[in-house]
C-alpha cells in the first residue's frame, strides 16, 4: 500500500481515550526497542511519525494512527524492559488486558521479534496470549539486516519452535534499514484492513 494520508489520533492511557472510529485497527507487539515504532514508520514511508528511541521504553501509551482514513496502526508499550518498576510493569499488564479484552476492532497483530536473538520469555507469553484468544498473528521477525546471512534460516527456524509457530500466522523477515519484508508485510496486513 502506498501510504499519502497518516496522522496520529491519539495517545490512550485508558480505554476512555480510545477512538470512538470502527475502522479495523492492526495492533503492534513486541519488547521494548525491538523495533515497533520503526516498522510502522517504514510501512508508511514517514521517518518520524511514530517516535522511535534508541533507548528501550519509549512509547509508553497505546498510540492510536489513522492510515488513510481506513484503518489504525495501534502501537502497544513494549514489554521485557528490565529497568522499569514492578509498579510500571502492573501498569503495562492493565493497559495491555484493557486494549485486548475491549477493542472488537482489532482484527490482527504484529508480533515483531528481534531476528538476531531466540526469542524472550515475554515473546513466548505474548504469542501464546494471542493464539490463546484467537487473534490473528503476523510474526515479523526484525533488525534481518543485523542477523548473520549463513545463519538465517536456521535462525527463523529456530525462532518458529521456540514459538511453536502455528503455520497458519505469517512469518515476514524484515528490516527498516534494507526495506526487506516491507512489501510482504503490506500484504499480510491488508487480509485484516
Ligand atoms: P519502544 O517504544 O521502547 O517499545 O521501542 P520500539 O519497539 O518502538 O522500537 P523503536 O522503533 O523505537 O526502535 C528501537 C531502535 O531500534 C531504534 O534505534 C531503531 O532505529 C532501531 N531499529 C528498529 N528497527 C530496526 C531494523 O530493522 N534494523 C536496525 N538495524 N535497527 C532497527
Ligand atoms: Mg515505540
Amino acid at each position: 500500500m502506498k501510504v499519502h494520508a497518516a496522522e496520529i489520533v491519539i495517545s490512550a492511557v485508558s480505554k476512555k481515550q480510545y477512538p470512538k472510529s470502527a475502522l479495523a485497527e492492526v495492533a503492534l507487539a513486541g519488547r521494548s526497542n525491538v523495533g515497533k515504532s520503526s516498522f510502522i514508520n517504514t510501512l508508511i514511508d514517514r521517518k518520524k511519525l511514530a517516535r522511535t528511541s534508541s533507548k528501550p521504553g519509549r512509547t509508553q501509551t497505546i498510540n492510536f494512527y489513522l492510515i488513510e482514513n481506513k484503518f489504525h496502526f495501534v502501537d502497544l508499550p513494549g514489554y521485557g524492559y528490565a529497568k522499569v518498576s514492578k509498579q510500571e510493569r502492573a501498569k503495562w499488564g492493565e493497559m495491555i488486558d484493557e486494549y485486548f479484552a475491549n477493542r472488537k476492532q482489532l482484527q490482527a497483530v504484529v508480533s515483531l521479534i528481534d531476528m538476531r536473538h531466540d526469542p524472550s520469555e515475554g515473546d513466548i507469553q505474548m504469542y501464546d496470549f494471542l493464539k490463546y484468544y484467537n487473534f490473528p498473528v503476523i510474526v515479523v521477525a526484525t533488525k534481518a539486516d543485523k542477523a548473520a546471512k549463513n545463519k538465517r534460516e536456521q535462525q527463523i527456524s529456530r525462532i518458529k519452535e521456540i514459538l511453536d509457530f502455528d503455520e497458519n500466522d505469517r512469518f515476514v523477515v524484515f528490516s527498516t534499514v534494507t526495506k526487506e519484508g516491507k512489501e510482504e508485510a503490506w500484504k499480510a496486513i491488508e487480509e485484516f484492513i
